[in-house]
C-alpha cells in the first residue's frame, strides 16, 4: 500500500525528509506554520543552501508528489504517516526544548481521523516517544489507534540529500509490528535495495543512538584537535598522525581533520542535551562534558595563537575567509568563524570577511560590530591586510591565486585553520604560514 506522508516542519531536516520521500514515489505534504516559508517553497525556492535540494523539491513538486501547506489539520487528516520534524533548540540549561514537538502532538490528537503512525524525526530527548504517546492519548477526540516511532536523522548539512539517499543505516524505534511494516513501506526504496542496513529496535534505544553517535563524533573531532595542539609542540604532523591512526579499522579514517573546533546546529546542541539528560538520571557523562570544554578551549587556543603572532590587534586590518561552520552550507550557527571575527573586532582589529554562501546569515549575527567589513570576494578581503585567516574549508579557497593574494596583503601572514594548503609550498611562496597541528 502506498502510504501518504505528512512532514510537519520544513527546516533542513523536514524539507530534506519530505523531498527525498517524495522522490521515493510517495505522496508527501510538507506543512509549516510559517506562511512566508510555505509561499517561498510553493514558488520552488528553498530558503537555505543545501546542495541538490532545490532541484529535488522542484522535480517532485512538478510531478505532483510534493506539496506545501500551512493547513496542519488537512495534513493530519489526509496522511497515514506523520513525521514530526520541527525544531528542538537548546534551552538555557542545555536541555532540548521540545515545545514544538508537544504542540504538533496535540494537533495530531485534535485532528486525527483514523489510525496513524507518528514518526519522531527531530532529535528529541530519550523517552519522547512515550511522551508523544501520552499526549495523544490524553488529547485525542476519539480513541483512534496509533503508533509513535523514533526514526532519528543522521544527515550532515551540506550532504543532507546524499545522506538521506545513501544512509549508513536507517534506525526505527518501535515495539509494534504493524508500525514496523508501515515504516518498511515508507523506506521501501532503501529497504528493498538490500544495500541499506535497517536497525529495528525499541524507542529508547533509537533515541539514544542519535545522541550517542553525535556526541561520539564530536568527541572524535575534539580528540584530534587536542592531538594537533600536542603536535605543534613536538614537531609531529597531525595530518600524518591522523592518517596513521585512521589506518586502524577500529578507529576509521573519517572525522580526523583538525580545525578551529566544531560548530553547527547539532554537535553543540546534542552534546549539551546528552549531558543534561544523563544528569537528570543521576549519570555523569564526564567524557562528553570534557568534549564540550575542550571544544571551547580549541577556539580560545586558536585566538591566542593569532594574537601572539599578529601582536597588537588594535587598528590592524585582518582578513577572514569563511564564516559558515563548515563548507557546503550557509549555516553559521555556533560557527567558530563568527566567534573569532567577534573576538578580533572586539580587540580593535578591522576585520574584512567573505563567505561564498553565509554572508546574509553572518551579517545578522555580526550586526552589532561596526569594524567588520563584508567583502564581495576573497581578493578584496586580502587587500591591505596584515594577516589572512582561513576559517572554513570551501573548495574555492583551495584554488586561490596565492601569488595575487600575497601581492595584495600588507603583510604575508597566513593562518590556515583547516589545513587546506601545504606548509612547504606556502613558505616557498613567501608566506609566514601557520596551520593546525603542523609545526
Ligand atoms: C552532524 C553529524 O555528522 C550528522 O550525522 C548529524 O545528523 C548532525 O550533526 P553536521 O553538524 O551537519 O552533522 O556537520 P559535520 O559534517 O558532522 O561536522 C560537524 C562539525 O565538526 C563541523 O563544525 C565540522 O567543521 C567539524 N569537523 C568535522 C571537523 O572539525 N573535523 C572533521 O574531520 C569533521
Amino acid at each position: 500500500m502506498n502510504h501518504r506522508i505528512t512532514v510537519v516542519g520544513t527546516g533542513y531536516v523536514g524539507l530534506v525528509t519530505g523531498a527525498c520521500l517524495s522522490d521515493f514515489g510517495l505522496e508527501v505534504i510538507c506543512v509549516d506554520k510559517d506562511r512566508d516559508k510555505i509561499e517561498t517553497l510553493k514558488r520552488g525556492v528553498v530558503p537555505f543552501y543545501e546542495p541538490g535540494l532545490e532541484n529535488l523539491v522542484n522535480k517532485n513538486s512538478s510531478a505532483g508528489r510534493l506539496t506545501f501547506s500551512n493547513d496542519i489539520k488537512a495534513g493530519i487528516e489526509n496522511s497515514d504517516v506523520l513525521f514530526i520534524a520541527v525544531g528542538t533548540p537548546p534551552k538555557e540549561n542545555g536541555s532540548a526544548d521540545i515545545q514544538h514537538v508537544e504542540d504538533v502532538a496535540r494537533d495530531i490528537a485534535t485532528y486525527m481521523n483514523g489510525y496513524k503512525v507518528i514518526v519522531n524525526k527531530s532529535t528529541v530527548p530519550i523517552g519522547t516517544v512515550r511522551l508523544v504517546e501520552d499526549i495523544i492519548k490524553r488529547y485525542q477526540k476519539q480513541p483512534f489507534e496509533f503508533d509513535v516511532v523514533s526514526n532519528p536523522e543522521f544527515l550532515r548539512e551540506g550532504a543532507a540529500v546524499y545522506d538521506f539517499m545513501h544512509p549508513d543505516r536507517v534506525v526505527i524505534g518501535t515495539d509494534n509490528e504493524r508500525a514496523v511494516s508501515i515504516m518498511k513501506g515508507v523506506y521501501r526504496v532503501l529497504f528493498l535495495n538490500q544495500k541499506t542496513p535497517f536497525l529495528f529496535t525499541d524507542p529508547e534505544s533509537a533515541e539514544t543512538i542519535k545522541y550517542a553517535a553525535n556526541a561520539f563524533l564530536a568527541m572524535k573531532v575534539t580528540y584530534v584537535n587536542e592531538m594537533a595542539a600536542l603536535c605543534e609542540k613536538t614537531g609531529a604532523d597531525i595530518v600524518s598522525v591522523a592518517r596513521g591512526m585512521g589506518m586502524d579499522g577500529r578507529i576509521g579514517n573519517k572525522f580526523l581533520n583538525p580545525g578551529p573546533g566544531y560548530g553547527g546546529s547539532c554537535f553543540p546542541k546534542d552534546t549539551r542535551a546528552l549531558v543534561n539528560i544523563a544528569h537528570n538520571y543521576g549519570v555523569t557523562m564526564s567524557l562528553i562534558e570534557a568534549t564540550i570544554t575542550a571544544n571551547e578551549n580549541q577556539k580560545k587556543r586558536i585566538l591566542s595563537k593569532i594574537e601572539i603572532i599578529v601582536g597588537e590587534l588594535h587598528n590592524k586590518n585582518i582578513g577572514v575567509l569563511g564564516l559558515a561552520f563548515k563548507a557546503e552550507t550557509d549555516d553559521t550557527r555556533e560557527s567558530p568563524a563568527l566567534s573569532i571575527v567577534s573576538d578580533l573586532a572586539r580587540r580593535g582589529a578591522y576585520v574584512k570577511v567573505y563567505d561564498p554562501k553565509a554572508m546574509d546569515q553572518a551579517r545578522v549575527r555580526l550586526s552589532g560590530l561596526d569594524n567588520v567589513q563584508f567583502c564581495e570576494n576573497e581578493y578584496t578581503v586580502a587587500e591591505g591586510v596584515e594577516a589572512l585567516i582561513i576559517m572554513t574549508e570551501w573548495n574555492q579557497f583551495r584554488g586561490l591565486d596565492l601569488a595575487r593574494i600575497k601581492a595584495s596583503m600588507k603583510k604575508a601572514l597566513f593562518f590556515d585553520l583547516r589545513n587546506i594548503f601545504e606548509p612547504g609550498i606556502m613558505r616557498k611562496l613567501g608566506f609566514e604560514y601557520y596551520s593546525v597541528g603542523r609545526s
